[in-house]
């Protein structure tokens, strides 16, 4: 297989409204991230995947941005994120950028010029559709944060498209125009030295040209809009355009978030052949349990889960590559959701997880805190919450449409709101978690006395340190980040169990996802001397073994003579 600095490479993502506040004001900026370099030194990461930090009114966290070429105040200014670009590069720690081209803020100048009049130059670089008989919106489509995917526009008495909130209007990709600003705009930040860009929702930047309305679930208000706007029309053509007129001009990593993606279209997106991007990030395993919408507290099925990854590893061999992640900021916390956050069973499970995924073929991504097993906050009051998913869509179900109780909604929020994974990050067991001297944006989650970096760091049998491990392992042996992968036990409903081959060389990685004993029969070689323990949560030196004890994760290395 053909080798890649981004392929080897493994993945920090922050959230910078909630990793580190340098100046009192209970928001985290650019200064906090530079002034914690030597913590993801330490680590040992390759790339920080910056979500945005440019300018924005803040209606989805700087995922609505007004100016693509300016810091947002609160995060500090464009020296600040120089600053922080020379620093991470001396460091040997490459900066990819959140790329949000789907949509702008409706305070971009664009969209505040494109809503003055149907004869704007700007017109065009939105989506406007005329209102259907006098007064409804032009189809049933409902935006992705409740509501309808339409507002109406007083100015010119039509309707703009925002498949996310109204604040989020969706740029025109079909006009040329729209295309040129974005891959200038791209290239501007190329020249300034970032190293990649992660594509916000790329998957659905073309839109069919009809707009019929979409199909109405049982529950719901209102229509599906994915056929007509996830991997529509012309997604790949301007995708190669973008491929050839910025990425393939410069050493970069690039990563689609591809909701609803499936291995045939992600082959497309991310194909080795393709032009288009390095590899994207699927939906599949953290949808699990998701029949009707994302507000269940449904569990997963270890079954279920292995079967999805196993074919995303298997089917993309070869072919394209796969990014691997368990957390990221829209996804509750891992430890909580695919673990057992438990006083008894956090730190065991939490790097069983971590094992489970970073042996892996593909790109590692780990989520700010996620290498300390951060927990599911377990906000007790709406109000506590800020994420406008999360409002929006208690807003509906509860006060609209009453389809669930409050505490109901609650839990399920408990469970799955983007929220979890925003609390500021856990730095020491001081006020705030040592992430603000002020008052933070979002509660700090109440275990960071227990839960902190300090703690890890110092501390050899931590979290924080088995992560480390796991990513130098990595360095290491390219088995790890090249291998075959092969999964054993498919249908063992406690053990995930694969195997990993690269030319002579073998690996096996065992977890179990139970807190049980579970019996185990260890596949013959790997009981042979000579095979050797990479790495275990309970301090294992062999591989002769008949029980796993409780989220028990061992890894074990076979060469054989040739
Ligand atoms: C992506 C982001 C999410 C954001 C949405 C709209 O899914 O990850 O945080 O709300 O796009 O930009
Ligand atoms: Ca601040």
């Amino acid at each position: 297989m053909e080798r890649a600095w981004w392929k080897e490479a493994v993945v920090y993502q922050i959230y910078p409204r909630s990793f580190m506040d340098s100046n009192g004001d209970g928001i985290g900026d650019l200064k906090g991230i530079t002034s914690r370099l030597d913590y993801l030194k330490e680590l040992g990461v390759d790339v920080i995947w910056l979500s945005p930090v440019y300018q924005s009114p803040n209606d989805d966290n700087g995922y609505d941005i007004s100016d693509y070429q300016n810091i947002l105040e609160e995060f500090g200014t464009m020296e600040d994120f120089d600053e922080m670009l020379a620093a991470a590069h001396e460091y040997g720690i490459r900066i990819v950028m959140d790329l949000v081209v789907n949509h702008t803020s409706d305070e971009h100048k664009w969209f505040v010029e494109s809503r003055k009049g149907i004869n704007n130059p700007y017109r065009d670089y939105y989506i406007w559709r005329n209102g259907k008989d006098g007064n409804e919106p032009p189809n049933n489509w409902g935006s992705c944060f409740s509501g309808s995917a339409w507002e109406y526009d007083n100015a010119t008495d039509m309707y703009y498209l925002h498949l996310f909130s109204p604040k989020q209007p969706d740029l025109n990709w079909d006009n040329e125009k729209v295309r040129e600003s974005i891959f200038s705009m791209m290239d501007w930040w190329c020249r300034k030295g970032i190293d990649g860009f992660r594509m916000d929702v790329i998957s659905m930047i073309s839109k069919t040209k009809e707009m019929p309305n979409g199909k109405v679930a049982d529950g719901r208000l209102y229509g599906d809009f994915s056929p007509y706007c996830v991997h529509g029309p012309n997604v790949h053509r301007y995708l190669k355009e973008m491929n050839e007129k910025v990425l393939s001009r410069y050493n970069l990593m690039t990563v689609g978030e591809t909701a609803g993606v499936t291995v045939e279209e992600a082959k497309r997106y991310a194909g080795k052949d393709e032009h288009e991007l390095n590899m994207v990030f699927q939906f599949e395993h953290v949808d699990i349990g998701n029949i009707n919408g994302k507000w269940n507290k449904n569990p997963v099925p270890l079954v279920e889960l292995k079967r999805i990854m196993s074919k995303w590893q298997t089917e993309l061999e070869g072919k394209a590559w796969n990014s691997l992640y368990f957390s990221n900021h829209d996804q509750p916390r891992a430890v909580s959701r695919f673990g057992n956050d438990s006083e008894e069973h956090r730190d065991r499970s939490a790097k069983m997880l971590a094992t489970c995924l970073h042996m892996m073929q593909g790109t590692p991504y780990i989520y700010q805190g996620e290498e300390l097993g951060m927990t599911n906050r377990q906000f007790e009051d709406i109000s506590q919450f800020r994420d406008i998913e999360s409002l929006n869509a208690y807003h509906d179900l509860v006060e609209v449409m009453h389809s669930m109780d409050k505490e109901e909604m609650l839990s399920c929020l408990q469970y799955k709101s983007r929220d979890n994974a925003r609390t500021p990050m856990q730095w020491d067991d001081s006020m705030n978690a040592g992430f603000t001297t002020g008052k933070p944006w979002i509660g700090v989650n109440p275990n960071y006395k227990k839960i902190n970096a300090k703690e890890q760091v110092a501390n050899p049998s931590s979290v924080f340190h088995y992560y480390k491990k796991l990513i130098a392992l990595r360095k290491k042996y390219p088995i790890i980040v090249y291998g075959l992968y092969e999964l054993l036990l498919p249908d063992d409903p406690n053990l995930y169990v694969y195997r990993r081959a690269l030319d002579i060389e073998q690996m096996l990685v065992i977890c179990n996802f139970t807190k049980e004993l579970q019996a185990v029969t260890m596949p013959e070689v790997f009981e042979k001397n000579g095979c050797e323990v990479l790495i275990s949560n309970y301090g294992r030196d062999n591989g002769k073994i008949q029980e796993l004890y409780p989220y028990e994760a061992l890894v074990l290395y076979y060469k054989s003579e040739v």
